[in-house]
């Protein structure tokens, strides 16, 4: 719950509405009124009359502007007696001490006393046409029946509770029941396999399991009960799977199952805030849940899929919603972007006015074909940097400074109380501009992870040890000389498929346990749609009599089973050797620049043990594109 709470506390609960609800850019102006209107706050830091000078104090006077938004923005239990006591370099992180709130009475009880039935969540659902409406009041409702669901269950505070359902009100409810409860909820993406789910309920010891009978996505029935069973015959630990009806099927009970009543909602037309992410990634988190409800808006809960059932299913929904904020990942733009403009042009999407842009970098074509197409020049694009460890956005453009510029493919500038820094590999502070390095964080803000569940020591080693005094990010940028920031990428052994993010370890992992496989290394390379796509080298155990085909569709297999079916790769090139250090660790970066085709930049490759191995690796390379793209 400390983790929840402390999560909930401050970030998510003021920069959705100013983040989101503004515009200006160098070539029109799209200011919604003086900063006032929409940060009422700013008036009491008399300095602050702009965005640039509220950013200043923000970053200077960090425990006014923070203490003053925590204080005017949320309801507490019991009020803080101080703002921070944060030290980077001793792994500490504490905010608001002494103070207690609760994120679900944040999220409902705070508007349900002035606005009960203001629309909260408009379910989308796979089918186009068949929205659901919740109002604050009704969601506050089901959370409350859930919560003492729960509690009649056993759960206490404390307890871990794995949800592993598509975006629905019943999972949102259940975030907030947990919420309200003080249990902690760990949301598990529904797309992942029966192996990825267990390892994760065993994670976090959850005893509790919330899920529904069947999903539908594109059209498609996901067996969502059938994959949590598969699960929890590998969690003993489990005591309860709540399960509620999302379709007709009736599936056969085991033991453990707790069957959920459904209820009843009514309708409501209000403004609506769109944002397409699953609930099981940070993005639904923030910006689906906790962000928009916190602020008293009306969310959007998209089931299906951009091109269910055609490519122009965004469009559709913007328009039949009237969606004024539409907030969604580079891979789904590029996709659709692929299908033309006319998907688009049939829609009447005048209700937009800003259009987001997360999870991975977007490119100038993507971004150009979103402002322009879709948004009709007439709505700033916003390229929002941050993950899952900064709770919220922490590099964006302010489209609603007056003046400011936005520039294609660019998170461009920090947001409140956020400084970035650049540093290089040893460890130096980059100043001035035109600098690349790695992308960290020099002061703590209190949207920041502060631990990772049971291992803190982790927590420590990968985000504040590598540069001491900062917050590492595993990301790379460019500070342009301008001063705009641009993303570069990640620096570590993550790949981003489709904005989802994954160790390059786990799937090697996975492949390592094939019988014929004796070694691996995956890699990541860029792909046209899902910004990175992952590639396989394998080396074959000796004795190995599998042809390559069926090695390779084994192993597609093996991943979406142990993995998730986005992690499938293109690519699965078998070689004699990988290339190695005389030390014997494998040189990543020369897979790397022979995946994206720069085999002619290998650089330094002194250390390499054996040179044969990398030019068969190119051969070997060039022979699997072609073959592949033949077919
Ligand atoms: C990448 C998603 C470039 C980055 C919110 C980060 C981006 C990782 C952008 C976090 C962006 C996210 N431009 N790269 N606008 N937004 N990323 O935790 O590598 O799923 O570290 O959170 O996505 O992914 P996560």
């Amino acid at each position: 719950m400390a983790w929840l709470l402390t999560r909930a506390y401050c970030p998510r609960a003021l920069p959705w509405a100013s983040r989101c609800l503004c515009g200006l850019m160098k070539v029109r102006s799209w200011s919604q009124g003086p900063l006032t209107a929409y940060m009422p706050e700013a008036a009491s830091f008399p300095g602050a009359r702009d965005h640039q000078s509220l950013y200043k104090t923000s970053v200077e006077q960090g425990d006014a502007f923070w203490g003053m938004l925590a204080r005017s923005r949320l309801t507490w239990i019991t009020p803080f007696h101080s703002i921070q006591d944060c030290d980077l370099r001793q792994g500490r992180a504490a905010w608001f001490l002494g103070g207690q709130l609760n994120v679900a009475v944040n999220c409902l009880d705070r508007h349900v006393h002035v606005a009960p039935d203001k629309v909260a969540l408009i379910w989308e659902k796979d089918e186009p046409g068949e929205e659901v409406r919740v109002t604050y009041r009704e969601l506050l409702e089901m959370t409350c029946r859930l919560s003492n669901t729960l509690k009649r269950l056993g759960v206490k505070r404390g307890d871990r509770v794995t949800i592993y359902m598509p975006p629905c009100p019943l999972a949102v409810a259940s975030m907030l029941a947990c919420a309200r409860i003080g249990a902690v909820h760990a949301v598990v993406f529904a797309g992942f396999s029966a192996e990825s789910l267990a390892d994760r309920i065993r994670d976090a010891q959850s005893e509790t399991v919330i899920t529904v009978n069947q999903g539908l996505r594109g059209g498609k029935v996901v067996e969502l009960k059938k994959t949590v069973d598969q699960a929890v015959k590998q969690c003993p630990g489990v005591k309860r799977v709540l399960v509620s009806m999302r379709t007709d099927n009736q599936l056969p009970m085991t033991a453990l199952d707790v069957l959920l009543e459904e209820y009843v909602f009514d309708y409501q037309d209000r403004d609506v805030f769109g944002c397409v992410a699953d609930i099981g990634w940070i993005t639904g988190h923030s910006y689906v849940v906790y962000g928009p409800l916190c602020n008293g808006g009306t969310t959007v809960l998209f089931e299906s899929t951009p091109v269910h059932p055609n490519p122009g299913r965004y469009w559709e929904t913007v328009e039949r919603l009237k969606i004024n904020q539409f907030y969604g990942a580079p891979t789904a733009i590029r996709l659709l972007l692929r299908y033309g403009d006319e998907w688009v042009k049939k829609y009447d999407r005048s209700s937009l006015k800003v259009l987001g842009s997360v999870g991975e970098p977007i490119n100038k074509e993507a971004w150009e074909w979103y402002f322009r197409v879709v948004g009709e020049t007439r709505c700033p694009v916003v390229d929002t940097w941050w993950q899952t460890e900064t709770g919220g956005i922490c590099i964006s453009p302010r489209p609603s400074n007056p003046g400011d510029e936005i520039l294609p493919g660019m998170a461009m500038r920090p947001f409140f109380g956020i400084s970035p820094s650049v540093l290089d590999d040893k460890g130096n502070v980059l100043l001035g501009n035109n600098v690349s390095g790695a992308l960290c964080i020099s002061q703590a803000w209190p949207g920041m992870a502060r631990t990772i569940y049971n291992d803190h020591k982790r927590f420590v080693e990968t985000y504040l040890a590598p540069y001491p005094g900062f917050f590492f990010t595993g990301d790379g940028v460019y500070r342009t000389s301008e001063g705009y920031y641009q993303l570069t990428g990640r620096l570590d052994d993550i790949i981003n498929i489709s904005g989802h993010r994954l160790g390059t370890a786990e799937m090697e992992d996975v492949v390592n346990h094939h019988v014929a496989v004796a070694e691996s290394a995956v890699i990541g390379y860029p792909h046209e749609i899902k910004g990175e796509g992952a590639y396989v080298f394998i080396v074959l155990k000796k004795d190995s009599k599998y042809m390559e085909e069926t090695l390779a569709a084994e192993l597609r297999e093996l991943i979406s089973k142990k993995i998730a079916k986005y992690a499938v790769p293109e690519y699965i090139q078998v070689t004699h050797r990988l290339p190695k250090t005389r030390s014997g660790k494998i040189m990543r970066r020369v897979l790397r620049k022979i995946v994206e085709n720069k085999a002619s930049e290998l650089g330094d490759l002194t250390t390499l043990d054996d040179h044969d191995a990398v030019q068969q690796i190119i051969e070997g390379h060039k022979h699997l594109v072609e073959r592949q793209k033949s077919c």
